[in-house]
């Protein structure tokens, strides 16, 4: 399971977004996730496969916290446990259970675990408890693998091209002079610091392993960061999150202008990278690169070392219940 993906804590979306008494189904690394809240609010997230005929749960009922399957009304807790079985009240529930996932709530965003035995905790970044933060979030569906979207989140040298109208526009005039790339390991992945001929300040954005780009903006005196969020969801298709935290214009009836600038700048990418032949990130040397593709090599060395390859396997116990 989550082939290529496993065993990562991966952010969902906003905590705000989750609401009691709803279904929310997701899709990570090919594999189908409902995730929903109990009777007392804690998140709970399921393999979105009942172990009876293996319908999507997620087209099932909530009430009270407790799924209940579409077909045979088969109910189970946010632990995966069965509770109830139509028509066979001498049913072996502890024996019926759906697959549970860990999931946490963490820095005002959801995390879910691509496995099943988490060692570690979620890592959020330290922006996102800063004093007086609001987050407005949004996603879209691209026709790529997600990571051709993830290094094009740490490639600088694009933006004066593909976003010359927007994020790329102050740094436009500089292009025809020098830029430096560092890439410097960090706890939560590297920090990526680009010295522009020229230019006064260095521009810095964060690699949060495995698939978190987190970019400082930050007017003078103000918190202004986005955070591109690269899934992958089904064989070559992304799912692009976009976070933003700011601490000024905090009303929440400024973010659909927010939301509306990041949807630009992402479709600007888009098309471009949808382009990519292979689809694939092929492995050094096999495309020609320069100096200031240090930060799309690290990541691509990161993700044949320590991702691709990966794949996550139950607990043997809840594995017999889907058999
Ligand atoms: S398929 Fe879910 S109860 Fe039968
Ligand atoms: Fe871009």
């Amino acid at each position: 399971m989550f082939a290529d993906f496993a065993n990562h804590w991966v952010i969902i979306g906003l905590s705000a977004d989750f609401r009691s008494g709803k279904l929310y189904p997701a899709i990570v690394a090919d594999e189908r996730i409902v995730l929903f809240r109990g009777r007392n609010g804690t998140l709970s997230a399921l393999i979105d496969r009942c172990p009876h005929r293996g319908v999507a749960l997620s087209l099932g009922k909530l009430a009270d916290g407790i799924v209940e399957c579409p077909f045979h009304g088969w109910t189970f807790d946010g632990t995966g446990a069965c509770l109830s079985v139509p028509w066979n009240p001498d049913a072996k529930c502890e024996k019926l259970s759906a697959l549970a996932l860990p999931v946490r709530e963490a820095g005002g965003l959801v995390w879910l675990y691509t496995g099943f035995r988490p060692d570690t905790e979620p890592m959020p970044p330290e922006s996102l408890s800063a004093p007086g933060v609001v987050l407005s979030a949004q996603s879209a569906l691209w026709d790529i693998r997600w990571t051709r979207a993830m290094e094009n989140m740490l490639d600088s040298p694009h933006l004066p091209f593909v976003h010359k109208a927007t994020i790329g526009r102050f740094i436009a005039p500089f292009r025809h002079g020098r830029m430096d790339t560092d890439w410097i390991e960090t706890a939560y992945g590297a920090r990526i610091e680009n010295v522009i001929e020229g230019r006064d300040r260095p521009a810095r954005l964060d690699f949060r392993f495995p698939n978190v780009m987190e970019l400082f903006i930050d007017p003078p005196g103000k918190l202004l960061r986005m955070l591109a969020i690269c899934t992958p969801e089904k064989q070559g298709q992304t799912r692009l999150t976009i976070v933003t935290l700011r601490d000024f214009a905090r009303s929440s009836l400024l973010n659909p202008l927010f939301r509306r600038m990041n949807l630009r700048i992402a479709l600007e990418d888009q098309a471009i990278l949808e382009s990519s032949q292979p689809s694939e990130v092929p492995p050094a040397g096999v495309e020609k690169s320069v100096r200031t593709d240090k930060p799309t090599l690290a990541f691509r060395k990161l993700y044949f070392e320590r991702i691709k390859g990966s794949r996550a396997e139950p607990w043997p116990a809840t594995a017999a219940s889907l058999t």
